[in-house]
């Protein structure tokens, strides 16, 4: 055994790092970029790849897949080797996952503009780069758990819970609602037909918010807020009751996206019911998070990088209340097809996925370049104002909206004719509209202060010496 001379392998988390930041600012340029379309609907008029139809999946698969995949990559390997106290379990297996997934990303980027698409929303990509995927997930799902096999101390920590959780049920997700017969490189049918398919869907899609925008980043609470806190979890028997809580409840929710359609009744009040369960675990898990700052308190007035992981916990119980009240059928009624869905979507994804990303990686990055601390940590500062105000803009316009186009595309004079046509709903939006795109732009210009924050600290950083292992306490070791 060379326990003595082993190191972290911290190059493959420092590629993926930098990656979370580059496609960090090209999947939100693109989200402004679609934005400012919905407000100058002639912007790109006349050139097929920029067309709204074509950009707003490309932004969705850059942000969800490209910016939160690397991120959630980078920090499961970080954390992963901090806690078994070992190497991550295969340094090749560990470059194809990073030069897999960048491939993946890659071919994404080529083939959405071109119109390739299966037509399934965050399950777009083609067979041919479906397959790549699944390649580079079963590598990660062996490098991740290949390391927890040969860790050092008996106990898994429950970040790697909450990770091993989101690696196991993308890999099922993706296999399932992407089983489908090609007919060309470029073309394929699924393997559902009408209802079945759009259950087999929204299964998917919800499971992804779950488990790729919800599970992981989880983990990456409960490595880091504690680390920057300096204080332990504020009570770990919740975090494992709230782990299986949060896995059995997620995979039944799926139909309260297909509220009022071909669906069973009885399947879409299933959908409803546990959703409404869902807020237990899901604000059992953020109270938990939130209360490990007991008795550091203080430490939010001067330390930005605690403000965004505890910012991005206080929009995950945001979202976490307001999913559960749009799933009861009524409300449903009401914010379906309206912008209130899209203010949900961006309070969970730019609030709880994007803060706690961005939280994560200033704590992490410095350790990684063998520094104390980021170049400035008063751009850090100004980053966390930029980027929250830039949210709030964003779902606060959203919000308003959203109601706004829900009553009036349900308001009816007394002789049962419509109060109000569509076009004048859509005139009414359109300030929000304005609204959200300056929104964007301030979260966008944020994410430019932390590429400069992040080149800074690099140029300072000395020549990098890999990180020896830190042997476990022999309390906790394996014998
Ligand atoms: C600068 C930041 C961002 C801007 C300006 C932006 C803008 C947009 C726009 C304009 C749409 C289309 C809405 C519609 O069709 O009515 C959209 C959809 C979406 N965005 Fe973003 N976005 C941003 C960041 C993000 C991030 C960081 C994530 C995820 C981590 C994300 C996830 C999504 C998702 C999932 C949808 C689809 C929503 C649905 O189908 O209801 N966005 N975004
Ligand atoms: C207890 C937790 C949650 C519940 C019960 C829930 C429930 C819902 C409901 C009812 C919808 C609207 C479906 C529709 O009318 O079409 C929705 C949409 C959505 N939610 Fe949530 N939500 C939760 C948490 C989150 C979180 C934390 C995120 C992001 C990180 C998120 C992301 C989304 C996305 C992306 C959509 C739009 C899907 C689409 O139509 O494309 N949700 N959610």
């Amino acid at each position: 055994m060379q326990t003595s001379v082993e190191t972290y392998n911290d190059k493959v988390v420092r590629q993926l790092t930098v990656m979370t930041v580059v496609w960090g600012i090209v999947g939100m340029a693109v989200g402004v970029f679609i934005a400012a379309q919905l407000y100058w609907p002639t912007l790109g008029e006349g050139i097929p790849w920029l067309s709204y139809g074509r950009l707003r999946p490309l932004h969705t698969n850059a942000v969800i897949f490209a910016f939160g995949g690397s991120a959630l990559m980078a920090t499961s390997f970080h954390v992963v080797q901090r806690t078994c106290h070992v190497r991550l379990f295969s340094d090749k297996l560990a470059a194809f996952v990073f030069w897999g997934w960048q491939a993946v990303i890659v071919a994404a980027a080529i083939t959405l503009p071109m119109g390739l698409t299966q037509g399934k929303e965050y399950a777009e990509l083609e067979w041919p780069i479906d397959i790549l995927i699944t390649a580079v997930w079963v590598a990660y799902a062996v490098v991740f758990f290949g390391t927890i096999a040969k860790r050092r101390v008996k106990h898994i920590y429950v970040a790697n819970w909450f990770y091993g959780a989101f690696i196991i049920t993308i890999a099922l997700l993706h296999i399932v609602n992407n089983l489908a017969i090609p007919v060309g490189w470029g073309k394929s049918y699924s393997l559902y037909t009408g209802a079945v398919d759009a259950m087999a869907q929204w299964w998917y899609g919800h499971n992804a918010v779950g488990f790729f925008l919800t599970a992981g980043f989880l983990g990456m609470m409960y490595y880091y807020v504690p680390k920057q806190a300096q204080r332990p979890v504020y009570s770990y028997r919740l975090s494992i009751v709230h782990f299986w809580a949060l896995i059995a409840i997620y995979m039944w929710a799926g139909p309260h996206h297909l509220q009022y359609t071909a669906l069973p009744d009885w399947v879409q009040s299933v959908g409803m019911v546990f959703s409404l369960i869902l807020l237990a675990p899901s604000w059992g898990g953020a109270i938990n998070g939130i209360l490990t700052l007991s008795g550091a308190w203080h430490k939010l007035r001067t330390d930005p990088i605690l403000k965004f992981l505890i910012v991005a916990i206080s929009f995950y119980m945001i979202a976490t209340f307001e999913g559960p009240m749009m799933s009861i059928k009524t409300v449903n009624s009401l914010s379906h097809y309206t912008d209130w869905t899209v203010g949900h979507v961006h309070g969970g994804a730019l609030g709880w996925v994007a803060m706690i990303t961005l939280g994560s990686i200033y704590a992490m990055l410095p350790g990684l370049l063998g520094q104390k601390q980021m170049h400035s940590v008063r751009a850090i500062d100004a980053h966390f104002w930029i980027h929250t105000i830039g949210v709030v803009f964003y779902i606060a316009a959203m919000w308003i909206a959203g109601v706004m186009q829900g009553l009036m595309w349900r308001a009816t004079n007394d002789d049962g004719t419509l109060t109000y046509s569509f076009v004048e709903a859509l005139n009414a939006t359109y300030p929000y509209y304005l609204a959200r795109f300056i929104g964007g732009v301030l979260v966008v210009s944020g994410m430019v202060l932390m590429a400069w924050n992040v080149f800074k600290t690099w140029q300072r950083a000395p020549a990098l010496e890999p990180t020896p292992v830190l042997p476990p306490h022999r309390a906790e070791a394996i014998a």
